[in-house]
């Protein structure tokens, strides 16, 4: 009779514990998921993943049946402690960023959906986390569930990007669309993508431009290798875009976005980086021009692979939490089998350029005198600017006022502002009703 040799036994691997900071839209969603596939994701990071702690403010709140009671605390400190990997779904940039450097310091990986966090305190956070060896991780913070930060961080490492110009803020896309396609007023759009979810705590980052300016930083700094903070960014809402200047670019085969964009410039003072967020009349069959409801896309242009687009759902629960689980697992892994994920650098350091150093087109709407001499009087104001026109379009007037809309040729950003100002004490002028930048397809 023969004896078998044993089967040879793989000790189980340790749990990765993971602690949650914050349980809101996100949270609860990265929690269902968690649960839900939670034999799925063992196998992806080699080791099951334990949820020890999730950190909220109330311990009252109604977070659903998803989410187990006895995990909630108020004691997000103890709870960062006790972890391998933390994931901070609280938002803001004090508290968050405290928790974060505790979780580094204590030698925890950390994802984050927080893009205002690392807007305003990236370089402190990453730097911390190159000192700890550790995971900071951050998919989510810039359109949702689209895999933008990583296609710009790894896929084109090994190319030379020369501008990112996205739709990066879904509450904002929702409530533009819902203007142009559905007629709906301003604030109705605003609630109903509150209520979907959207929306930040305070409505006023999204519709003022400024969570997409944080998104467009976070994404300067990826392709152009350089440090660029909120600060850096050039940056202007949709609170004055109405439905006059939706029809008008309508008229003009155009729709109104708000964009983020980022662009190497090379001019006489040398190579900088600039950083913009503004709406932007978008011909209709611009790649970004069909991009509906709270999706987002960006387009990135890069040298050797030329124009690349991303798209996708940009905000609400579930979506952000396929994007933060997926960093989770790529954490966890880290933890269980050492590594670590490809990290931003900065050795570019390229000067911030300000708006004055960028080209671009307008369209100034004006409300003129309809009578001879005025068309004139327009066109020696743009030409005293050395702006060039390339279409004048005049709506049918009452024989006394007329409605022009001015498109301009491209022209340095200085000598347009400079133009739009002295159009409005141009003779003739009534009103100026609108000043959109015009991006061509
Ligand atoms: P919510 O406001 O829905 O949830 C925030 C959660 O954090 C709540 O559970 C709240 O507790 C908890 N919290 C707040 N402050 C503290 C604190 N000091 N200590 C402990 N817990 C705290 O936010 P979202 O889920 O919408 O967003 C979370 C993050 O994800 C933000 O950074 C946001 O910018 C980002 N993000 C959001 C997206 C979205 O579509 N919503 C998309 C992409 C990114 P309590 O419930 O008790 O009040
Ligand atoms: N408030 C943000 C938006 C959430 O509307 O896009 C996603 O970051």
């Amino acid at each position: 009779m023969t004896v078998q040799p044993p089967e040879p036994t793989v000790p189980p691997a340790e749990p990765v514990k993971v602690a949650l900071l914050g349980c809101g839209t996100v949270g609860t969603q990265v929690v269902r998921l968690l649960r839900l596939d939670s034999g799925e994701i063992a196998e992806r990071v080699g080791a099951p993943v334990e949820l020890v702690g999730i950190a909220v403010r109330s311990l009252d709140a109604d977070r659903g049946p998803g989410v187990p009671a006895e995990l909630l605390t108020t004691d997000a400190h103890s709870l960062v402690r006790a972890a391998d990997v933390v994931v901070e779904l609280i938002g803001g940039t004090t508290t968050a960023r405290d928790l974060v450097l505790e979780a580094i310091g204590g030698g925890a990986g950390v994802v984050t959906a927080n893009k205002a966090l690392l807007a305003t305190h990236g370089p402190q956070l990453y730097a911390a986390a190159d000192a700890a060896g550790v995971d900071l991780l951050y998919e989510a913070a810039v359109a949702g569930a689209v895999p933008v930060v990583r296609g710009v961080r790894e896929s084109l490492a090994g190319d030379r990007v020369a501008r990112v110009l996205g739709i990066v803020n879904g509450t904002t896309n929702y409530i533009l669309d819902e203007m142009t396609n559905g007629g709906y007023d301003f604030d109705v759009a605003l609630k109903e993508a509150q209520e979907l979810g959207y929306a930040e705590a305070d409505p006023t980052a999204d519709v003022e431009g400024h969570d997409a300016a944080a998104k467009a930083a976070i994404l300067a700094s990826l392709a152009f290798h350089t440090r660029v903070s909120l600060d850096d960014v050039d940056c202007e809402g949709i609170t004055g875009v109405t439905a006059g200047d939706i029809a008008s670019a309508r008229d003009a085969g155009g729709v109104i976005k708000l964009l983020a964009i980022a662009e190497r410039i090379e001019d006489t003072r040398g190579e900088a980086v600039a950083v913009r967020v503004h709406p932007v009349i978008l011909p209709v069959d611009h790649p970004l021009a069909g991009v509906r409801g709270a999706y987002n896309a960006v387009v990135v242009e890069a040298e050797a692979a030329g124009r690349l687009m991303f798209y996708g759902a940009g905000a609400g629960g579930a979506p952000t939490a396929s994007a933060v689980l997926g960093d989770l697992v790529a954490a966890a892994r880290h933890r269980g089998q050492g590594g670590r994920a490809p990290a931003e650098s900065a050795y570019a350091e390229l000067p911030i350029a300000g708006p004055e150093r960028v080209t671009s087109r307008r369209q100034v709407r004006l409300a003129v005198d309809d009578r001879p001499g005025v068309l004139a009087h327009l066109a020696t104001t743009f030409a005293d600017h050395g702006v060039s026109i390339e279409t004048v379009r005049q709506q049918p007037g009452t024989g006394e006022a007329a409605t022009l809309a001015i498109v301009t040729h491209d022209a340095p950003e200085a000598a347009l502002r400079a133009t739009v100002e002295a159009l409005r004490e141009t003779v003739g002028v009534r009103e100026l009703l609108s000043d959109y930048r015009v991006e061509r397809a």
